[in-house]
């Protein structure tokens, strides 16, 4: 991650929290309204529920009166009474008719049947009913839901243990049970006391609905409550009675369109209502499709559970409510996202491109260009930044700008000390060379010389005395020479070594040159060499040792012709130095030259190219002269080509009012 782009990082951040977001309120969103529409459709089926048991009560309500009344019509008594069953059975039949009743009996006050509304009896007892027996007891009208068996409905009548006969039919979620019959019914019973004249027990009217394959309660359910309602072909609401387990009537359809009569309800479910008497609220298979349902108990007079009363909505329509919700949903949000997405790419570009440019101008910094400036966009955080690093990089520009002119002052400044530290490094070496050479040649000029002299003077005196031996005097010369020679020397050692302070008197410098070159006349001419002047005559007269500089410029210039040896030219210029500060004598000539590596050595004592000829003194001297003067020699060469001497004398003060004077 650290290393992705800025960017990349908020674009990531940005879509985090949208998606986060809008994932948890969609996923709140839809957990929400899905239960809200499951818990009213939940709400709904209760209320169902209520209204399928009034009316279970109801039609219960209506067996019990329809007994009690009949228990009080004064025939009836009248007929036990006078013991005339003939004209009771009859009566009776047309009431169980008229009653909707299937069952309809009267037992006398012992229990035992008199009349049976399908046919007359064998006055056998019924005390097994627990609600005729009850009757008996209290004196009081029943009415309950009951459990007959089979064998009692056939007593009865064929008609009803056959329309109490249910054939099992099994269905995927359902409860599976080995048996494949059911015979025993299920009836609402009721029961009611019959009075003699004196209000004596004289007997008991029974009569019963039975509930099997009888669809009034479960339709009329269904009317009052769902009104017809259908979804894709099929009823929206269904209402069952359960014996037990088994579907006895309802209008839930199999797969066939026919009633789900003989199908078993699920094990969840009979386990909660059946075996625990707790009403079921909830999802429920219901033979072949999922409903929202509620389940509550029958019981029966002793409070035992019997069966069940359901009702249920299909489930679908809920569900298919439930999925609009859901794509509504996801499709606000799939819209809120790409808004968000889009929003989030133009923020973060809006942050990220100035960001760049910055990037951007801050590498031009980096390579030295201080002239870059960025555009500001907006005046947020980056736009203030922005003109921060603007500010910062045009007082970096002008600070640049002084350190470049300082650092140029500076090199300058650095190239010409170190020059005039060569300088004075190079005169210094020189002047170090010059004292002590100084100090050890005039030793040894002082010493050698007054032997030298009586060596001349004694090889002369011998010379003249032995005018007449020839040979002798050809060695005597010989002597005479390099005694000459070595003298020379030491003359030459000795005024190089010579302390004394120059006698200084006001000279103009072209009346020393001109002297010189008439000395030096006979030389000139016997090297054929040219001389070309060029005297300043307005120079400043200075103070100077006119014999010493004299000698200075001789050497300058006899070292010139000894290099042009014959036909050359020797300039010389008197002028004055472009500060002012000197005078300036410059001897060029176009002979030999000196060679790179001999120039540092030409004004080193003894040092001379010229052999026997030369002492190698002759600059030596006239670089101490100078520097007496405190003036400078700088020379320049080039073999082959010639070259060029300068001698600087520095103009005193009064000198210089002098001139102008
Ligand atoms: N103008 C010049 N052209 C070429 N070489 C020169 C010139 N001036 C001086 N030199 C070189 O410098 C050397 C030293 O000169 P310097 O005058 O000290 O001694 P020298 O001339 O050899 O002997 P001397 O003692 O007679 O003057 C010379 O031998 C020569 O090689
Ligand atoms: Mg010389």
């Amino acid at each position: 991650m650290n290393n992705f782009s800025l960017r990349a990082k908020l674009i990531f951040s940005f879509s985090s929290i949208i998606l986060i977001g809008v994932f948890l309120s969609v996923m709140t969103g839809i957990k929400l309204i899905g239960n809200t529409i499951i818990k009213q459709a939940q709400d709904k089926v209760k209320l169902d529920l209520n209204s399928a048991r009034e009316v279970y009560q109801t039609e219960c309500t209506k067996v019990k009166n329809s007994v009690r009344l009949t228990a009080l019509r004064f025939f009836i008594k009248d007929s036990i009474v006078k013991n005339s069953t003939q004209r009771l059975v009859i009566e009776l039949e047309k009431i169980r008719e008229n009653e909707s009743l299937d069952i309809l009996n009267i037992m006398d006050e012992n229990g035992r049947i008199i009349i049976r509304s399908h046919h007359s009896s064998n006055r056998e007892k019924n005390l097994d009913n627990v609600i005729i027996s009850r009757v008996l007891e209290n004196k009081i009208n029943i009415v309950s839901t009951q459990i007959i068996s089979g064998e009692n409905l056939k007593k009865e009548s064929h008609e009803l243990a056959q329309r109490a006969r249910i054939r099992l039919i099994p269905t995927s979620k359902a409860r599976s049970k080995s048996l494949l019959e059911k015979t025993s019914g299920m009836i609402i019973g009721a029961a009611a006391p019959i009075f003699g004249y004196k209000g004596e027990l004289i007997g008991v009217l029974y009569g019963g609905k039975l509930i099997n394959k009888n669809f009034d309660i479960v339709d009329k359910v269904k009317d009052i409550v769902y009104r017809g309602e259908r979804y894709k072909g099929k009823d929206v609401g269904t209402v069952t009675i359960f014996q037990d387990d088994i579907r006895i009537s309802t209008n839930v359809k199999r797969s066939d369109g026919k009633r789900a009569i003989g199908t078993r309800v699920s094990q969840e479910v009979y386990e909660q209502v059946v075996k625990k008497g707790i009403p079921w609220i909830g999802r429920a298979f219901v033979v072949n499709e999922w409903y929202i349902t509620a389940y509550e108990p029958l019981r029966n007079l002793n409070g035992k559970i019997i069966g069940m009363i359901y009702v249920g909505m299909l489930e679908a329509p809920y569900l298919d409510l439930k999925n609009r919700v859901v794509i509504t949903f996801l499709g606000i949000a799939l819209i809120s996202v790409m808004l968000l997405s889009i929003i989030a790419y133009s923020t973060t570009k809006k942050i990220t491109n100035p960001l760049k440019k910055l990037l951007f101008a801050t590498k031009k910094v980096i390579e030295g260009d201080f002239s870059h400036r960025v555009k500001i966009i907006a005046n947020d955080e980056i736009g203030q930044l922005t003109d921060s690093f603007n500010k910062m990089n045009s007082e970096l520009q002008k600070v640049n700008k002084k350190y470049l002119i300082l650092n140029k002052s500076l090199e300058k400044k650095v190239r010409e000390k170190s020059i005039e530290l060569k300088k004075a490094q190079d005169q210094l070496i020189q002047a170090e060379k010059m004292s002590s050479l100084g100090k050890l040649s005039a030793g040894i000029a002082h010493e050698i010389n007054n032997p030298l002299t009586s060596i001349l003077i004694n090889a002369h005196l011998i010379s003249n005395q032995l005018k007449q031996k020839e040979h002798y005097k050809e060695n005597l010369n010989l002597i005479i020479d390099e005694t000459s020679r070595c003298s020379t020397i030491v003359k030459g050692l000795l005024e190089f070594s010579r302390q004394n302070p120059p006698e200084k008197n006001p000279t103009h410098i072209n009346d020393v040159i001109e002297k010189t070159l008439l000395l030096l006349k006979s030389h000139v001419l016997m090297h054929k060499v040219k001389v070309e002047k060029k005297l300043n005559k307005n120079l400043p007269i200075i103070m100077i040792d006119i014999n010493k500089i004299e000698q200075v410029f001789t050497n300058i210039t006899i070292n010139a012709l000894e290099a042009i040896s014959t036909d050359g030219k020797l300039s010389i210029i008197s002028r004055l130095s472009d500060d002012k500060k000197f005078l300036q004598i410059i001897f060029t000539d176009n002979g030999a030259g000196i060679s790179e590596e001999n120039i540092g050595k030409i004004f080193d004592p003894f040092f001379t190219t010229r052999g026997q000829e030369g002492t190698g003194l002759g600059l030596s001297i006239s670089y101490g002269i100078v520097k007496q003067h405190r003036g400078s020699i700088q020379v320049k060469s080039k073999l082959g080509k010639g070259t060029t001497i300068t001698v600087c004398l520095p103009i005193e003060k009064s000198s210089k009012k002098n001139s102008k004077e």
